[in-house]
């Protein structure tokens, strides 16, 4: 079996708040010019109040069934990446799965922060390759905005608040006729904890916590661990760089994405970019900006797609897809 993206949706929440105006609400000593040049970031979305991760990930979801002409009906399993639940539990996959009025099936959340999609994809397309699942939600959502140290501008002008999804359609081999996940692959290494965390949680602190990170270790380990995940998986479809159509990268910082275009010798109009409008959406980004680039039609049917991710854990991996 393969699992076919069908369909593919986003959902942002509707304010959207500029650097200058982030600045002078949270009283922050930052500039638009210093996080445009460290990050690429502009503008990022935040969540209204009361507006939670099942939220946001329905809307996603409800978008990528419509988008593959497919219902609840059609949902054996979802999937959750969030660093972010609206509770413990219920999970928030099972929470969408309540709203969606799907009552066959199972859902669960994944755990991997920034790296929370390429996982959930992995699992899904492992799940409908054994023959558990046929059709399967795969949905990132993130509300950072409550979990930033607002007073913390190294840390809380980078993220943004939203949610991606796609729809997997199993299909025989034959039937697939090469679209589909072709692999992907999952890394961490959990001694580097430290340097991207949330310091507090339900089963320690009793609270949520908010995010530190230490930016210069971060964007070592991200450029190194990326590139060489991306190697990895072009070697394991005997692909080479020059058959990649588009990069999907998680959107955290213009710089690391330019360095991953690079490495492969993609031209900038075949990197799928965000971050500019969205921040990082962490466990969102790379559903988000599939969703985007499918709607406008810049990803087409056939398209081979490379996806990569790296965040707090650390956790890191890449996916291929063909569209
Ligand atoms: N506005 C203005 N100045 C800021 C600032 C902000 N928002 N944030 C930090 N600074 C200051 C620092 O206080 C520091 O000042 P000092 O030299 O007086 O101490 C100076 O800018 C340099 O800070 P530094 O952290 O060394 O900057 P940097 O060039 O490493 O850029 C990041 C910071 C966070 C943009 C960069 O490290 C980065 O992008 N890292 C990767 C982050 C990432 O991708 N994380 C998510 C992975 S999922």
């Amino acid at each position: 079996m393969r699992a076919v993206i069908a369909g593919t949706g986003g959902y942002l929440p509707a304010r959207s708040v500029t650097n200058d105006e982030l600045a002078a609400w949270k009283g922050l000593d930052t500039t638009d010019a210093w996080i445009v040049e460290r990050t690429g970031i502009r503008r990022r979305h935040i969540a209204a109040e009361g507006e939670t991760a099942s939220d946001m990930g329905l809307a996603a979801a409800r978008a990528a069934l419509a988008a593959a002409g497919a219902d609840a009906s059609d949902v054996d399993a979802v999937i959750v990446a969030t660093a972010t639940p609206d509770s413990a539990f219920p999970s928030t996959a099972t929470l969408i799965q309540g709203r969606l009025g799907s009552t066959r099936g199972f859902s669960f959340d994944v755990a991997a922060a920034c790296t929370g999609f390429v996982y959930a994809l992995g699992v899904a397309d492992a799940l409908v390759r054994c023959g558990q699942a046929r059709g399967v939600l795969v949905i990132g959502t993130e509300v950072y905005s409550r979990i930033l140290d607002w007073t913390d501008r190294g840390t809380c002008v980078l993220f943004g608040d939203g949610a991606g999804a796609v729809f997997l359609r199993g299909m025989p081999e034959a039937e697939a006729a090469g679209r589909g996940i072709l692999s992907t692959h999952l890394h961490s290494d959990g001694r580097h904890g430290e340097i991207l965390h949330v310091d507090g949680g339900a089963g320690s602190t009793g609270g949520t916590g908010v995010v530190r990170m230490a930016g210069k270790e971060v964007f070592r380990h991200a450029v190194a661990k990326l590139a060489a995940a991306v190697d990895e998986a072009l070697a394991a479809n005997r692909l080479a760089q020059s058959d990649v159509q588009w990069l999907v990268p998680h959107q955290a910082n213009i710089r690391i994405i330019d360095a991953m275009g690079k490495k492969l010798g993609l031209p900038r109009e075949r990197v799928v970019v965000t971050v500019d409008r969205h921040a990082n959406t962490s466990a969102a980004s790379i559903p988000l900006a599939l969703a985007e680039a499918a709607r406008d039609g810049r990803i087409a049917r056939g398209d081979l797609v490379l996806m990569e991710a790296i965040g707090g854990g650390l956790t890191w991996g890449a996916a291929l897809a063909r569209f």
